[in-house]
């Protein structure tokens, strides 16, 4: 399965599930599958039902993670372990059809195909669907793949989305258990590693006219949740010098925080990303505003000492504006470096394809950050058109998703020989 015809063909097989991925949405229109959502349960369902007609062993985990195991083949000493494939299946609002679900769909193909070719693994193989990776629905973020990772924080069950509905309760309309949650727990001493694949979501892969990069790194992030409150008055007859304008404020503190992150180091990146301003009327001085804050850099001392100077700022415009300003931070993951065993892996297989191994950061968070906290984990990277996403243009072409798929499969075959099987 080297010759071109046959990557050509995996990467249509690929496109087509994608395709049938991206119908599922809450929007028509455009592809919004928030975590919890009645398309995340549609898509799940598919995934599911996906997964069966591989043959593989499917369950649905206490966070709504869908799983599909394939047993091992052999009764060897790697028999009780198994190698875990995956990415998620929820999206930003307006999205693109390959964040994410790209790596559950090439988990499926390579089940798929190891059978197809007659492989024999020598430990489990397990392709899982996440469902809480963009953490735009509620505060939370990476939280299905942290519970099978054994790290589910029991307050995250109580935040809400932005319409008042608490995760407990959005969990338990899915079809979750909040009782549960430990269940979803692999111990680490049963599992081989974490792989994903992932469109790169950047520009790198393309400018150097290479399909496949091998993830070095995963930048750090921090999330808040940014409160301000002024006093609401008149548009018309208070005086700009005894305003306290909420909304004002913020904008003030924007241009901080843009000016701090161009200043900054280690690829240090910044975004207010949604503002809510209240009362929200056009002659109404803005007495309250909520953003969210989402900071993230290659290292972590940039990211943390950017933080620094933020709040420090913030209380200087405070108190010089008379509004009161505050910082929840409901999110904060270090910079994770991938397994070193695995990227090799990684690299072997993009050789064998004939393709150069680059290594490469990646500036987006992945739910590889929380499977790394206990399980040895790794990324591929897929080039994509412009480098961008988390935008309905997001693309990539048919022919480097059957690389990038070939590429996981023979990753999978290399583990097979290493831990001792004739695959
Ligand atoms: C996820 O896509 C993130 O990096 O925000
Ligand atoms: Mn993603
Ligand atoms: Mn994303």
């Amino acid at each position: 399965m080297t010759d071109s015809l046959a990557i050509h063909e995996l990467g249509q097989r690929a496109q087509a599930m994608l395709d049938d991925l991206a119908a599922i949405t809450d929007e028509p229109g455009r592809i919004t599958r928030l975590y919890l959502s009645p398309a995340h349960r549609r898509a799940a369902d598919l995934v599911a039902r996906w997964m069966a007609e591989r043959g593989l062993g499917v369950s649905e985990d206490a966070l709504g993670t869908v799983r599909g195991f394939r047993a091992p083949d052999e009764t060897g000493p790697q028999a009780n372990r198994r190698l875990l494939i995956g990415s998620h299946i929820d999206t930003v609002i307006d999205a693109g059809r390959y964040d994410g679900n790209l790596g559950v769909v090439a988990g499926l193909l390579a089940a798929e195909e190891l059978n197809a070719r007659g492989v024999k693994l020598p430990f489990g193989l397990e392709v899982l669907a996440f469902g809480d990776e963009e953490g735009v629905r509620f505060p939370t973020a990476l939280s299905s793949s942290a519970a099978l990772a054994g790290n589910y924080r029991g307050e995250w069950l109580d935040m809400a989305d932005r319409n008042g509905v608490k995760l407990r309760d959005a969990l338990v309309g899915f079809g979750g258990d909040p009782a549960r949650i430990r269940e979803a727990t692999v111990p680490p001493g049963a599992v081989i590693g974490y792989l994903e694949l992932h469109i790169e979501q950047g520009p790198v892969l393309e400018h150097q006219g290479e399909p496949l990069g091998v993830v070095t790194s995963i930048a750090g992030q921090a999330r808040f949740r940014i409160a301000i409150t002024g006093e609401a008055g008149h548009a018309g007859t208070v005086p700009m010098s005894l305003r306290r304008d909420a909304f004002a404020a913020l904008a003030e503190l924007a241009t901080v925080i843009e000016r701090f992150a161009r200043e900054g180091t280690a690829n240090l990146v910044a975004t207010i990303g949604r503002v809510d301003v209240k009362p929200g009327a056009i002659n109404v001085i803005p007495a309250e505003v909520e953003a969210t804050l989402d900071i993230r850099a290659g290292s972590d001392a940039p990211r943390l000492a950017a933080i620094e100077r933020i709040r420090h700022e913030a209380d200087l415009i405070a108190n010089r504006r008379g509004v009161k300003i505050r910082f929840e931070r409901f999110l904060d993951v270090p910079t994770c470096p991938m397994d070193a065993g695995l990227q090799d892996a990684l690299a072997a297989a993009v050789a064998s394809l004939g393709e150069n191994t680059r290594r490469l950061p990646s500036g987006a968070g992945h739910d590889a950050m929380a499977m790394a906290r206990s399980f040895p984990s790794a990324m591929l990277f897929v080039r994509s058109r412009a480098g961008i996403s988390h935008n309905p243009a997001e693309f990539t072409g048919v022919n480097d998703l059957g690389l990038a798929v070939e590429a996981m499969i023979r990753v999978v075959l290399g583990l097979a020989r290493r831990h001792g099987a004739a695959a």
